[in-house]
């Protein structure tokens, strides 16, 4: 009994590979403002999505053995690219338990379509890996799928271009392919791309519905956490803290900004080698 109430007072570990994860930590301190979040950003070895399924699944092992030291209670991959290519090997070599983005955003997506055709954006890595596609076709058979890697997203966030003509430009050229296709909801399946949401939104008009992975990964969140008995006391203040393995750049400000969200002074953490 006391220790499961001190398990519930352990942080919820969030990782992704650099600074966009902070969008699940934005929706997680909504929807959960009782709960500790420690927050790892692979930012020594940012981005994952360009490179290959291996290397990705062995980063996402150290990150997460790199939590679970930091004592977290549960372990959220708070990256599309993370949890497309290593979700798989987390949960089967993880003590506690693991939420990815893919699952949740794919359930708000067959949840929102009227036409059944949905469209999916992403890092090259998450689209080539298939796992939306599999997520999709597991809860709706019928449904129709069209994907999109859009590389050229996160280098135009990290530098902090939300809106203007060129963000425009690159948002029509990526999307228009998919409007024409017919999609009527598309899952921004990269934890960046919420960042953009309304310059994608002001390409798409009200016909396209918008599936924000890191909203539906936080309602996946609290859900585990009721059914586990994992949730921290309703008392409790929530801390946020935020990690990264290598010194923040101007990126860390723009996020912050765009999200609206209080963070305390960033602490170091070196990367914990796994022998293979
Ligand atoms: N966090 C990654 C994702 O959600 C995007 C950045 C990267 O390529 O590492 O897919």
């Amino acid at each position: 009994m006391a220790a499961q109430s001190a398990l519930r007072e352990k942080p919820i570990g969030v990782f992704d590979s650099g600074i966009g994860g902070l969008t699940v930590v934005r929706a997680l301190r909504e929807l959960l403002p009782n709960e500790s979040i420690f927050y790892l950003g692979d930012t020594a070895r940012v981005p994952y999505g360009g490179k290959s399924a291996p290397t990705v699944e062995r980063y996402s092992l150290e990150i997460t053995a790199m939590l679970l030291a930091e004592d977290c209670k549960t372990v959220v991959v708070a990256c599309n690219t993370a949890s497309a290519l290593a979700l798989p090997q987390l949960e089967a070599t993880t003590p506690v338990p693991i939420t990815g983005v893919i699952r949740p955003g794919a359930q708000a997506a067959v949840g929102a379509t009227r036409n059944g055709h949905i469209g999916v954006i992403g890092t090259r890595a998450t689209i080539k890996s298939g796992a939306y596609e599999r997520a999709l076709l597991a809860l709706d058979p019928a449904v129709r799928i069209s994907a999109r890697a859009c590389p050229l997203f996160v280098p135009l966030i990290e530098e902090g271009w939300l809106q203007g003509e060129i963000t425009d430009q690159i948002v029509r050229q990526y999307l228009a392919p998919l409007v024409a296709d017919g999609v009527d909801t598309l899952v921004l399946g990269c934890t960046h791309y919420p960042l953009l949401r309304e310059a994608i939104g002001q390409f798409l008009g009200d016909t396209v519905r918008l599936v924000d992975s890191a909203q539906n990964c936080a309602t996946a969140v609290a859900h585990l956490l009721e059914k586990k008995d994992l949730r921290a006391d309703p008392g409790s203040s929530g801390q946020l803290a935020v990690a990264l393995t290598d010194p923040p750049d101007a990126f860390l400000d723009v996020a912050l900004k765009a999200l609206q969200l209080e963070i305390g002074e960033v602490q170091l953490r070196e990367v914990i080698h796994l022998t293979r």
